[in-house]
């Protein structure tokens, strides 16, 4: 997705200086699941335009920031947002999600609701970086304070098999990862995708051709022996493709919506664990027990990542309660699920201070725009969650990232 107009050489430095938000406006557009969201246009004084969209979940966690129904997101941009923020210099994001901050009021962004705040706020970054004729991920790394001119990329999670509420087959676990080690991206695409295109071979010819379909994330949604038997498929496909020692395994069990106890979990991902040496493992219990996290952290934390994201929320007072109980090592920030753009890099600073791992991430309903993929990069992150190289809502990630690896 195109992130606006880019200006020519010559008219850049009389943009630079007229970076005052001229307007604000919302309309409805769909999101990959075909359910409504809503995408902003942010026009400048100096004629450059920024559009973005926003992201859906379907597993939210309960400490998430609240969506407002699109209709109301787009009213509360007109009637509330837009006449707030005129005049406002958008590469002053702190000042400007500050002031949407004071519009809203509420705790959780009830009043103006989450989409149409992280709308905003994204769209003034974006048009902040277009004016100062930077890419993206670099303008964030300024946002950041981080000068350097090149960053590593993140590792790309991908989602492959996919169960739980994001599919209907007999999966309890919602995304089952792998993760390619190299940290070259094209590389890492390559790596993801023969194992993926393999993996779809393989289901086929064992299952029967109705086991190719995909989930809300793009990866397989078959129905399997039980929750463990895709890990047992995906060692085995890896080994076949000869990539067994190219990549990890990960799992995002998003167990806030599965009906087991935490003895009956613990028990799975212990044996996950042995048998498949789990590097990643997000949302292990459900969003309010730290406790069994904490433990799960003491005995496998060492080798695992124990990643929080309902836990978390990207909320830095959620974060605040992990840490003190030192429940994971690793977090999931997802920008919508706080709902701008200078909290969001408040918790990855934060998650940094206190040397977590930091795994940016779509949700599974997505639009095509690739924000999410800049942030991962601008902020150095150690992952991007971004689903499996299918559907063009998740390849719009994967071909950000390439085109980023060129824009160095
Ligand atoms: P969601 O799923 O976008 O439906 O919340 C993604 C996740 O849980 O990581
Ligand atoms: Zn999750």
């Amino acid at each position: 997705m195109s992130t606006g107009r880019k200006p020519s050489k010559n008219k850049v430095k009389c943009i630079k200086t007229r970076m005052k938000i001229k307007s604000i406006k919302a309309n409805t557009e769909l999101d990959s699941r075909g359910e409504w969201t809503i995408s902003i246009r942010l026009k400048l004084q100096n004629g450059v335009e920024a559009i973005t969209s926003v992201p859906q979940g379907k597993s939210t966690g309960s400490y998430e920031a609240a969506y407002v129904k699109p209709q109301i997101a787009i009213k509360n941009i007109a009637k509330i947002i837009d006449p707030a923020l005129k005049g406002i210099h958008a590469g002053n994001q702190n000042l400007i999600d500050h002031a949407i901050l004071k519009l809203d009021g509420t705790q959780n962004k009830s009043k103006l609701g989450a989409n149409a705040t992280l709308g905003v706020s994204v769209a003034a970054a974006k048009a902040a970086a277009i004016s100062r004729d930077l890419p993206l991920w670099k303008h964030i790394a300024h946002l950041l304070g981080n000068k350097q001119k090149k960053t590593e990329f993140p590792k790309l999670f991908i989602n492959v098999i996919n169960g739980g509420l994001h599919t209907k087959n007999n999966l309890d676990f919602q995304e089952y990862l792998i993760i390619p080690k190299s940290k070259n991206i094209a590389e890492s695409v390559k790596t993801g995708l023969a194992l993926y295109k393999n993996l779809g071979e393989y289901l086929s010819k064992n299952f029967g051709k109705g086991a190719t379909g995909l989930g809300d994330e793009g990866g397989f949604a078959p129905n399997l022996k039980d929750n463990l038997e895709p890990f047992r498929i995906l060692s085995r496909v890896a080994k076949s493709s000869h990539l067994q020692n190219k990549i990890q395994f990960g799992l995002d069990a998003a167990a806030s919506n599965i009906k087991k106890t935490p003895a009956q979990l613990t028990k799975l991902y212990d044996e996950l664990k042995s048998k498949f040496k789990l590097h990643y493992l997000e949302d292990p219990f459900a969003e309010n027990d730290f406790k069994n996290f904490t433990k799960l952290n003491k005995s496998i934390g060492q080798t695992t990542l124990i990643c929080g994201d309902d836990l978390t929320t990207t909320n830095v007072k959620r974060m605040e309660k992990a840490h003190a109980a030192k429940s994971i090592n690793c977090i999931i920030i997802k920008p919508n699920q706080i709902g701008t753009l200078t909290e969001t890099l408040a918790a990855i600073e934060q998650a940094r201070a206190w040397n977590w791992k930091v795994v940016v991430s779509h949700r599974s309903g997505e639009t095509e725009d690739d924000f999410i993929a800049d942030l991962a990069y601008g902020s150095s992150a150690y992952g991007l969650k971004l689903g499996a190289p299918a559907r063009g809502e998740r390849i719009a990630k994967y071909n950000r990232l390439l085109t980023i690896s060129q824009e160095n």
